[in-house]
């Protein structure tokens, strides 16, 4: 397993790069890294910049969450994750949902590419269920019954899997930390600073709660990317969890 090291506030917080040009996602790393450890390339912006933002970032000194959210057979997601591991982002995530075999598959070729080359393992986290679904929303996709029970019921596959944590709304913050063990990785979006507008997240906490209630990580874009002042709202969300270190 990586080595999780979270020495203050600023290890825990990542700043979600939700932009398409990797001219302003560098601006944005080197505005905010004094108080964000790790960045999050997403979707937009990698399917924008390409695999090279990985490497630009990690050249700044900043560790790179590559959220790509891999879902497919489970050949075809080992050998993305197998690509994905030759850029050396410190964490990758898959979703739940492509069910045990593939999050295995996909886990275990993401970390013998990274051994085979010499680089770091890279965590592999499970995504559970979407921080932007709602109960309405879940029962309209056929699933039956509460979010939570689906988040324990994914969070225990996936540990039981060898996944390194979870991705999952701060709400399930307790229940993933009581059922997967104090070692087990939670990323936790959906969080929104009391000054912030909710967006289309629905189930979502502030940076100190989301903390508390046991998130190792906590993810944060608009707040943080679509503020004024970008600088500033990172630095007021590092003081509301600096004293939350491990
Ligand atoms: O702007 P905001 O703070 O809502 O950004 C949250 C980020 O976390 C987005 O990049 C989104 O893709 C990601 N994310 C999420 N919910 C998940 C997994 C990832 O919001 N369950």
């Amino acid at each position: 397993m990586n080595e999780v090291s979270l020495t203050s506030g600023r290890d825990r917080l990542i700043v979600a790069l939700d932009v398409s040009d990797a001219e302003k996602a560098l601006g944005l790393v080197d505005l905010l890294k004094p108080w964000a450890g790790m960045f999050k390339v997403g979707m937009e912006l990698f399917y924008s910049a390409g695999g090279e933002i990985v490497k630009e970032i990690k050249k700044r000194g900043c560790r790179v969450f590559l959220d790509l959210k891999l879902h497919d057979i489970p050949n075809t997601a080992a050998g993305a994750a197998r690509a994905l591991a030759r850029l050396g982002p410190d964490m990758i995530n898959v979703h739940a949902a492509g069910g045990p075999e593939m999050i295995k598959a996909a886990a275990g070729a993401a970390r013998e590419e990274a051994d085979r080359i010499g680089l770091a393992r890279p965590l592999v986290v499970a995504v559970t269920v979407l921080t932007s679904i709602d109960r309405k929303n879940f029962n309209l996709m056929g699933m039956r019954g509460k979010i939570e029970d689906y988040v324990a019921r994914w969070s225990k596959m996936a540990a039981d899997c060898g996944l390194d944590g979870v991705v999952s709304s701060p709400e399930e913050v307790p229940l993933v930390r009581k059922t997967c063990g104090p070692d087990f990785v939670i990323v936790t979006p959906g969080v929104r600073p009391a000054w912030s507008a909710a967006g289309d997240q629905k189930r979502f906490a502030t940076p100190a709660a989301a903390v508390s209630a046991g998130a190792t990580y906590i993810v944060v874009g608009r707040p943080v990317t679509g503020s004024p002042d970008p600088r500033d709202a990172a630095e007021k969300i590092w003081h509301q969890i600096k004293g939350c270190a491990l």
